[in-house]
């Protein structure tokens, strides 16, 4: 409750005295206070300075608008604000190895310039919000080692950069989408580790040949044809060009 008085006032004091509005500020500090954040790391962001660009972790842009957010590894708890999704010129939200939890916001889908989104190594729970598939920027998506469950949303297939697709060690079910076939940038697909289950669509196989894929880990899952195993792992499928007719 105070925390949300806090937000009110904010944007309050934001649309009274144009000259001192740090909408961005706003959002994070209200992380900020969502956070435990037994390290201190997060001791910079003072909310009284006119924008957010001299905070600790936090790298601007020339018009002083947040391009990173850079707090892997640091320690922090607690649950990612859905108002996250107003930075809107956000480059990188790097939030690895942490114990976040509760669910990824849908309104990460308004970042619409985020090029690397590596929320891997937490305690998120929950889907993997199909707005993420609107982020065409998108280069790195990292969201392993969570308790992520539901399907793969079809929309991912529209992430027409992405390089990397890391997956890998959460509870995910159903079947993989063929859609993530039309990633010809796509050069690393970690799916491993999850409930998937039914067959590797061949468009996405065909990546091997046809695009950029280097790497393809479906191990541990629930694939027809396949036992679960903890002996055996794929890491690679090489194989000769097919023969073009
Ligand atoms: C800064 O803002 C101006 C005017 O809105 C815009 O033209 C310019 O591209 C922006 N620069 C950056 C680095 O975002
Ligand atoms: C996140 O962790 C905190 C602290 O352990 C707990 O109180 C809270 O209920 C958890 N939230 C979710 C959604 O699991
Ligand atoms: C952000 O995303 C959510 C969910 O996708 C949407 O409902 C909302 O309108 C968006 N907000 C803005 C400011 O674009
Ligand atoms: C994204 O992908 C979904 C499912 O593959 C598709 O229905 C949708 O039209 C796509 N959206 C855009 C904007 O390309
Ligand atoms: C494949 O990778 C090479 C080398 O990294 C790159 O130059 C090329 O543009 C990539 N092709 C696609 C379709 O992404």
């Amino acid at each position: 409750m105070a925390a949300q008085f806090a937000v009110v006032a904010a944007v309050l004091s934001c649309l009274l005295v144009l000259a001192s509005c740090n909408t961005e500020g706003d959002i994070l500090y209200a992380q900020r206070q969502a956070w435990r954040d037994p390290n201190n790391v997060l001791e910079s962001w003072d909310p009284t300075l006119v924008n957010p660009c001299t905070w600790f972790h936090i790298t601007c842009n020339n018009n002083n608008s947040v391009i990173r957010v850079d707090l892997g590894n640091a320690g922090i708890s607690g649950p990612l604000i859905p108002d996250l999704g107003g930075l809107v010129n956000l480059q990188y939200l790097e939030l690895y190895d942490n114990s976040l939890n509760g669910t990824i916001p849908a309104t990460l889908g308004n970042l619409t310039k985020l090029v690397s989104l590596d929320l891997y190594d937490n305690l998120l729970s929950g889907p993997i919000p199909s707005t993420l598939g609107i982020i065409s920027t998108l280069r790195y998506l990292r969201l392993y080692e969570n308790s992520l469950t539901g399907s793969i949303p079809a929309s991912l297939g529209n992430l027409t950069n992405l390089q990397d697709l890391e997956l890998q060690q959460n509870a995910l079910s159903g079947t993989i989408p063929s859609s993530l076939g039309n990633i010809k940038t796509l050069q690393f697909l970690k799916l491993n580790d999850n409930m998937l289950s039914g067959t590797v669509p061949l468009e996405v196989l065909s990546l091997v040949i046809s695009g950029n894929l280097t790497e393809i880990n479906i191990a541990k899952n629930n694939l027809d044809g396949t036992v679960r195993s903890s002996g055996l792992r794929v890491t690679a499928i090489i194989q000769d060009k097919l023969k073009t007719a």
